[in-house]
Parts: C-alpha cells; structure tokens; sequence
C-alpha cells in the first residue's frame, strides 16, 4: 500500500472512494442528526439528507455508501461513524480507518482516499498515525496457502488534510506506517504453520529483516545454548529433532547515549509448536499451538520498528525458539534442571515450557548488559480465564517502568490489566527437591504461578511481563481486523521502549 499526505480539499479529490467520518452527537434526551467531522460544503450537502433520515447514525464502525455523489470528484463516498462526539478519541479513528479498508477490500476498490476528520477532540497528529495504523493493520489477511487466494491489497491510500502538512504531521503519519508494518510483520510471522516455520526458520526470517533494516543480529543453535549453559531451555528443546534457535538483535543509536543510559532487553518466548510434550495436550485445538511464538514475533517486530524509528536508548532482543515435542529425549515430569542463572527447576509438567526457555532468555539478555527487561509469552491458558480475549495480562516488579508502560497504552490504545506477583504467591512454586518447581498442581492463580516463575529470573531489574496467550489469536474477524493473529502488544512496547530514549 502507498501511503500520502496531502492538503486538498476532499471535494475536488478525484477518487474511487472517498471516506468521511461523522459523530453521534444524541443524547439520551435529545435526539441529534450526525456530525459530519469535515467542513466541505459539498460532502455536507451530499450527505446531509441521509443523516436527518436516520439511515446512518454513526455509531462507531457504521458505513453508509453514497454512489455517485453530487458536486464532488469522487466516485463513491462512504459515511463511517466514530461513535459518540463527546468520547472520540483517535481509537475510535483507528478502527474506523481499518473498516474503510476492509470496506474497500471485497469491492476490489483498490485506491482511497480519507478526509482527515476535523474535531477539537481529534488532534491532527495521533489522528493520521492513528489511520496509518488502522488501515495498514486491516489491510491482512491469513489466506497464504489457499489456491484461490485473491490479492485483494489496497494500492493507494491518500489522507486529505484540511490543514497544510506540516513536517510533525508527516513524521506522524510515517511513524504510524513503520508500526502497522511491523506489527504485520509479526502476524505473517505468527500465522505460519509449524512444519514451515521452524526455529532454523524463524532465525532465518530474523536475519533477513535485520539486515534489511541494520540491526546486528546472531542466530545460534544447541552448541551455544549448552556452552551458555541454559539447561531450562535445553530441557524443552531436546524431544524435537528441529534444532533450537537462539536470536540475538541489537540495536545501536545513531549517536551512542551515555555509558549509564539504559539498555532495554527485550525478551520473547519462540515455541515454533507446542505439544504440552509428555504432558501432551488435548487434541483439540492442538493445531493453534504454532502461534506459540507469538511472543518471539512480537519482539523482533518490535526491533523491526526501533530500526527504523531510531529512539536514542540501546535495545537488545533475546528469542528462545525451540518445538515442545513428546519423544524419547523428551524432559520428563520429575527432571531437574539447572538454568543459566545457576537455579535449579523441579519439572511438574512439560507443558509449561514457555517459563523455561524465558528463564535463560531474561537472564541471558541481563548477562549482555540489559537494565530494563520486558517478556512477551503466549505463556498461560489461565490469562484468558482471567482476563477472557480483551486485555493481556501486564506483571511486573516495578511501578515505575509499569507507570510507562500505561503511558505508552494512552497513545496506542492497546489493552493491557495489570495481574499481582507479589510474594505472597511465591509458596505456589516451592519445590521440596529444588530450588523451585515450574508449575503447581493448583488451577488457582495459574498466570499469576507463571509470573512468580519468571521473577525468580530478574533480580531487582526493572521487569514487565506481558502474557498475551488469549488476545494473539481471534477467533473471529472484527470489522476493521481479520481473524487470526492480532500482532498485539508490538505498538505498546515500542512506545514504551521509547520512553527511555536520552
Ligand atoms: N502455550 C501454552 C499456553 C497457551 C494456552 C497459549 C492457550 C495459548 C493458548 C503454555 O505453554 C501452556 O501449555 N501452559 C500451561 C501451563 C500449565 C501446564 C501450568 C497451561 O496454561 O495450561
Ligand atoms: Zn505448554
Ligand atoms: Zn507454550
């Protein structure tokens, strides 16, 4: 998709499909006529008698088509609302442009055009990255290996400003293409299947990206994982006959920080295929458990994103990637582990796998000088009987790096709920043979077990831990999304990451 900024009035833009926005301005006690959110006078006169009929009422994602219009250039104008006037925020924009694609997809309308919406509740700059996001993010879907695949990829998107395009409003609009690209990056990456995305795979795809985007990269296999001695990692890759990956990214700003300036780690859990292992799992639903790398792609789309934004802060990137197969190498129920980190692990159950290989991850990257660590997992099922398919679940140790990380949420409107692990909960994983166990047999608590495991691995170092198990995969398409992997959480961090930028 090619992507433009440009002041011209919508009118006079000569378009397949031209999309303006409107609000619902009603109250409880008094009905209103939708706003339109442009000052066109003839959109306004085009639309306005199917606004005081009642056939759009601008509720958020509601479209209403207009053929042919008169007094503009366009061929087609489409109404979409954004909800509530007193409530708009650029989420709602957000949304609202990923359904003008999906709108425009099936159409085969390959060329758009949307009036950047003028409202003293809708700034100019978080709005245009906001559509950016929207409409790049929207513009994916998950039928790679279908025969009767159709492209049905939107050529050219315009963004018609009312306003002139001032260099911020443009650096927005760019920052807002680098995130939704790398954020679809991720999904591509997570929609794999895992006979073809194996680990060697995923180190492949890693290096081909960060030498398109300069970041160094190593990609190592078991030797290094041995001689680092990451016996947790190890214990899970050993049942598959894939070889283990371990990725390193770096990031270096263009000019070097000070010496004592942060160094952030980002750390992501690579299961390219997660069978529970002798634990195995349940047949149903087994097949989705290639998304387990979900965590993995998040980070390194993340790194994707840094490369090209280039905050000043250092940023380095630890995947442990590796299948989690049942066989006769296999760990077993009973193993003792030791980690990196010296510790040694009681495994209850195989199928907890995910804790293990970011156990070496979090204290590999804390060993390459990271001084604020964040982990993204597909880690349990229980964030999603706690949170249900909405929020990820956010642990952490720190209330400071927390406190940036929900500063980050208000710009990019991604939901996280911070769960507790506190100590309290820390009797949850005692092991009476070793120092801890990696899971409990309790069904109480179970993302918040997780999380107690992975802070036996962090120290006092700032640490965020993002479980996204329930929120990477949808079940079923939205109106401005298609079904399949969300690519959640990689817009969040990278917000974040940048909160550290000297
Ligand atoms: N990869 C799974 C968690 C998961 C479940 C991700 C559903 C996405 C959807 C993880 O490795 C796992 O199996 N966790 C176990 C932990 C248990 C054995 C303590 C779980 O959640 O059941
Ligand atoms: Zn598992
Ligand atoms: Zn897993």
């Amino acid at each position: 998709m090619t992507t433009t900024l440009l002041h011209q009035s919508p009118a006079g833009f000569a378009t397949p499909l031209l999309v303006v926005f409107a609000a619902d301005t009603a109250t409880k006690d008094a009905p209103a006529t939708p706003t339109l959110l442009t000052t066109s006078a003839p959109i306004e006169t085009a639309a306005t008698p199917w606004l005081t009929s009642g056939d759009f009422k601008a509720t958020l994602g509601e479209t209403f088509l207009l053929p042919a219009p008169a007094g503009l250039k366009a061929q087609r104008l489409l109404l979409i609302g954004l909800g509530k006037a007193d409530k708009l925020t650029p989420h709602e924009l957000r949304k609202a442009a990923g359904v003008a694609i999906r709108f425009a997809r099936p159409r085969t309308l390959r060329t758009l055009a949307l009036t950047l919406p003028e409202h003293p509740l809708l700034p100019p700059g978080p709005c245009i990255r906001a559509i950016a996001e929207g409409a790049i993010v929207a513009d994916f879907d998950i039928d790679f290996y279908r025969a009767d695949r159709k492209d049905l990829s939107i050529e050219s998107l315009t963004v018609l400003s009312a306003s002139p395009i001032t260099e911020a409003l443009q650096t927005s609009f760019n920052e807002g293409v680098i995130l939704a690209e790398s954020q679809n990056f991720a999904r591509t990456l997570i929609n794999e299947p895992g006979n073809i995305l194996t680990p060697t795979e995923l180190g492949k795809r890693t290096a081909a990206m960060a030498a398109e985007f300069n970041l160094a990269c190593e990609v190592h296999s078991m030797e290094k994982i041995l001689e680092l001695k990451m016996g947790a990692f190890a214990s899970v890759t050993q049942g598959s006959p894939q070889p283990p990956a371990l990725i390193v990214l770096r990031y270096e700003p263009p000019t070097p920080p000070p010496t004592n300036a942060p160094i952030i780690g980002l750390v992501g859990k690579g299961i390219t295929f997660d069978t529970g292992g002798i634990s195995i799992k349940p047949a149903a639903d087994m097949d989705k458990m290639k998304y387990d790398m979900a965590g993995a792609a998040s980070m390194i789309a993340t790194m994707r994103a840094i490369a090209q934004l280039k905050p000043n802060v250092r940023v380095l990137c630890v995947v442990c990637s590796c299948e989690n197969m049942p066989d006769g190498h296999a760990f077993k129920p009973g193993d003792v582990v030791t980690a990196m980190s010296g510790k040694t692990i009681e495994i209850m159950n195989t199928d907890a796998e995910g804790r293990l290989v970011l156990a070496d991850g979090l204290h590999y990257a804390q060993t390459l000088g990271a001084t604020h660590l964040i982990n993204a997992a597909t880690l349990t099922g229980a964030i999603g009987t706690a949170l249900g398919q909405i929020n990820a679940g956010l642990f952490s140790n720190n209330d400071e790096t927390t406190q940036h990380f929900f500063d980050a949420v208000t710009i990019t409107g991604e939901k996280f709920w911070r769960m507790p692990c506190t100590d309290d909960y820390r009797d949850q994983i005692k092991s009476q043979i070793a120092d801890i166990l990696n899971s409990t047999g309790s069904r109480y608590g179970g993302a918040t077990t997780a999380a107690m495991f992975l802070k036996e691995f962090v120290g006092d170092t700032p640490w965020i831990h993002l479980d996204i198990a329930a929120v990477t995969w949808l079940d079923d398409a939205k109106p401005w999304q298609s079904k399949g992997p969300s690519g959640v959480a990689i817009r969040t961090i990278t917000e974040w990451v940048r909160t550290y930028a000297s």
